[in-house]
């Protein structure tokens, strides 16, 4: 049984046929990486694995950790251990941070049939978490990245992922406008949560993230479609030569 097996998947927004075929398998404990062209599908595939309502899937299939993914609600994919970092996250007024995370944890134990963590057992878990990420008690005070800045939000979606320890993490453009100390921050935070059973789908446009965070697999997706795949070398030769000789 894979990880992670994406068969022949097609899906739509409204009248439009986004992603064309796309096949992927991902094992247990793997970083893949997909680049490509603005407007390839690429955050299309994580919203489709996630659960976005706005996304049809027309054919193909998702299966992970042997269930049949498209046959659950978003929330159930989560709490199955799917999760997925936004490359704009929203801004949830009036909903603080550390509420947020409890009541996400405690429900995705109760769908897991565990034992809620308790007050002390949450902070504790908060404080090391954020303190490893560069969250200070004073972002965790504040609604969920509210009026936070663009690198301040990425941290903190990295601070969610920690937190909440899902199996699968999709990064959609996770270094997009980090400079580099932010950069630093995010791959280490990454690279802690690298285990054989946790499994990593990052999108990136840059060479640079994966100089932290080594890829097992790098992906090339053009018109909604997987092209090629190969090792980190391939990144270099994007970086090189572009797109085009993909296409
Ligand atoms: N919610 C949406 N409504 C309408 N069109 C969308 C929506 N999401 C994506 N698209 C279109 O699908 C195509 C692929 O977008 P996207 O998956 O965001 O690409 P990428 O992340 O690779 O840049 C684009 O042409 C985009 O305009
Ligand atoms: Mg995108």
């Amino acid at each position: 049984m894979s990880f992670l097996e994406i068969k022949g998947l097609h899906a739509s927004v409204g009248e439009k046929e986004i992603l064309k075929g796309v096949d992927l398998t991902v094992n247990a404990g793997e970083v893949h990486v997909i680049m490509g062209p603005n407007g390839s599908g690429k955050s299309t595939l994580s919203n489709v694995i996630a659960g976005h309502p706005a996304y049809h899937v027309t054919s193909g299939s998702i299966f992970f950790k042997g269930k049949d993914l498209l046959a659950m609600t978003p929330d159930e994919r989560a709490n199955t251990g799917v999760f997925l970092a936004f490359q704009t996250p929203t801004e949830l007024p009036g909903v603080g941070t550390a509420l947020f995370l409890k009541t996400a944890l405690n429900a995705k134990k109760k769908f897991l049939g565990e034992k809620p963590l308790d007050a002390v057992q949450f902070m504790k878990r908060l404080k090391t978490r954020a303190q490893a990420l560069g969250v200070t008690d004073e972002m965790l005070k504040r609604a969920v990245n509210v009026g936070f800045s663009g690198g301040e939000k990425k941290r903190m979606e990295t601070f969610q992922m920690a937190f909440l320890e899902p199996d699968f993490c999709i990064l959609d453009e996770m270094d997009s406008g980090l400079d580099i100390d932010a950069l630093k921050t995010v791959g280490d935070g990454i690279n802690v949560l690298r285990e054989p059973h946790r499994s990593f789908l990052m999108i990136t446009h840059f060479q640079r993230l994966l100089e932290y965070v080594v890829p097992d697999y790098i992906h090339i997706m053009i018109d909604g479609k997987i092209v090629r795949s190969g090792d980190k070398t391939l990144a270099e030769q994007l970086e090189e030569r572009g797109y085009e000789e993909f296409k």
